[in-house]
């Protein structure tokens, strides 16, 4: 089989170093990647590393090796452009339709999907010109990943930096493997929890889950590579922040409450992966709880958590906002994840069969989706992106 033909476009930021890496991991797992660097990208790592790093010429401008129209062919052939870093001045340029190099000529010519990951200085990002060149962009079908937040060239630090080229090529990866040039979340906010919310007996200790967060941050993922804006809300996950996702971090069920319901207020779709606590110690012991030497210990008495799920399934912040729970059962799998789904009154419910070989912590998933249509969406053993994946087919089907 050929290998996927990539083009990594690299704009003039500090962030191209790092582009490197993402070749990198490009190259090793097999793709093909003709690198098209902007001229200033030159400043900042050598044409000589480009090429040795991805054995393919290099080349900036479109009057190179002319008589294989390099302008048109490189574009038309791939299956996958993703420019990193792309800079304020290349996504002004891609919104317009400039082509004074050669990887606006390719952007142009591409007729595959296309990822912007964006690093620049915070006000450059905010800027009003910036966002609604990313905003065009996202309309005609690219998929722009949201910068992350930390420190910055300089001694500054806020939203701007490149996401870590792991987690962009873990989303070019999941673009390319969908290979469909029209993200179906486009437009669209999701909100997904996950993880396992820990609630405080004391400074030191806490009534907590094996949640790992694994299914939640897979789908934060995937919905990015299928062009949503996403936050995440992540209690104890430990997790490396997936690329372009708005990451929230709580630790109890009354943090997750809150910060989901926010998030929730313009959503289209809210997925409740986490494992929230149904109880929480009705007292937190300021200090350490100590023992006392002949004493019988304190019963720790608790009390109940919100039910989030029941919560925004009973009042949608918008109309036709599509709910989505999970549920572990070990019997009945069926019966009780129907009645689940009754009682919450979500849209979809994701049933878990919990026993020996699904085990808390795994890389796969294998589960039932079940519907309040009364569909029933069997999902084979696999990678929890292929579970998530599913998950936004049935959430999409229904947002449309
Ligand atoms: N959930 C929630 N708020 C809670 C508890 C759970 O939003 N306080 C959500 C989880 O995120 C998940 C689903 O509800 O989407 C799982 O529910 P589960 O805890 O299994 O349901 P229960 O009604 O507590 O049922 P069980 O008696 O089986 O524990």
């Amino acid at each position: 089989m050929d290998k996927p033909k990539v083009v990594l476009g690299v704009s003039g930021g500090i962030a191209a170093y790092k582009a490197c890496e993402l070749l990198r991991r490009f190259t090793e797992s097999g793709h093909d990647v003709r690198v098209v660097p902007t001229a200033s990208a030159l400043h900042f790592v050598g044409a000589a590393t480009w090429s040795a790093l991805s054995g393919n010429p290099v080349a900036t401008e479109v009057w190179d090796d002319v008589h294989q129209v390099p302008h048109v062919r490189i574009g038309q052939h791939a299956d996958l452009v993703v420019v990193a870093p792309a800079t304020a001045d290349m996504l002004a340029k891609a919104a317009h339709g400039l082509a004074d190099d050669l990887l606006t000529n390719t952007l142009l010519t591409a007729r595959c999907p296309v990822v912007f990951a964006p690093a620049m200085h915070t006000e450059m990002w905010e800027h009003p010109a910036t966002q609604e060149n990313v905003a065009t962009l996202r309309r005609r079908g690219a998929v722009v990943v949201e910068p992350a937040v930390g420190r910055l060239t300089g001694v500054d630090t806020g939203k701007g930096r490149l996401p870590d080229p792991a987690e962009i090529f873990e989303l070019c990866r999941r673009v390319l493997a969908r290979g469909v040039t029209e993200p179906d979340l486009k437009g669209r906010h999701v909100v997904v929890s996950a993880g396992g919310t820990r609630e405080p007996l004391d400074p030191v200790r806490f009534l907590g889950n094996r949640s790992s967060g694994k299914q939640g941050y897979a789908l934060a993922r995937t919905a990015a590579a299928r062009g949503a804006r996403v936050t995440l809300v992540s209690a104890n996950a430990g997790l490396p922040d997936p690329a372009g996702v708005d990451v929230v971090r709580v630790g109890t069920a009354v943090q997750l409450r809150e910060a989901v319901l926010k998030a929730a207020a313009d959503a289209d779709a809210v997925v409740m992966a986490a494992a929230v606590a149904d109880f929480r110690p009705a007292a937190y012991a300021a200090g350490k709880i100590k023992k006392k030497d002949g004493q019988d210990p304190d019963p720790v008495v608790l009390v109940r958590n919100p039910d989030i799920l029941a919560e925004i399934s009973a009042d949608r912040a918008r109309p036709g906002q599509v709910v989505v729970g999970f549920a572990a059962e070990t019997d009945d799998v069926l019966a009780n994840g129907r009645a689940k789904l009754a009682r919450k009154g979500c849209d979809l419910l994701v049933v878990n069969e919990v026993g020996e070989r699904k085990t808390f912590g795994s890389e796969e998933n294998e589960a039932v989706v079940l519907g309040a249509d009364g569909s029933e969406t069997p999902v084979p053993h696999g990678p929890k992106e292929a579970l998530a994946d599913t998950v936004w087919d049935l959430v999409v089907r229904r947002l449309d």
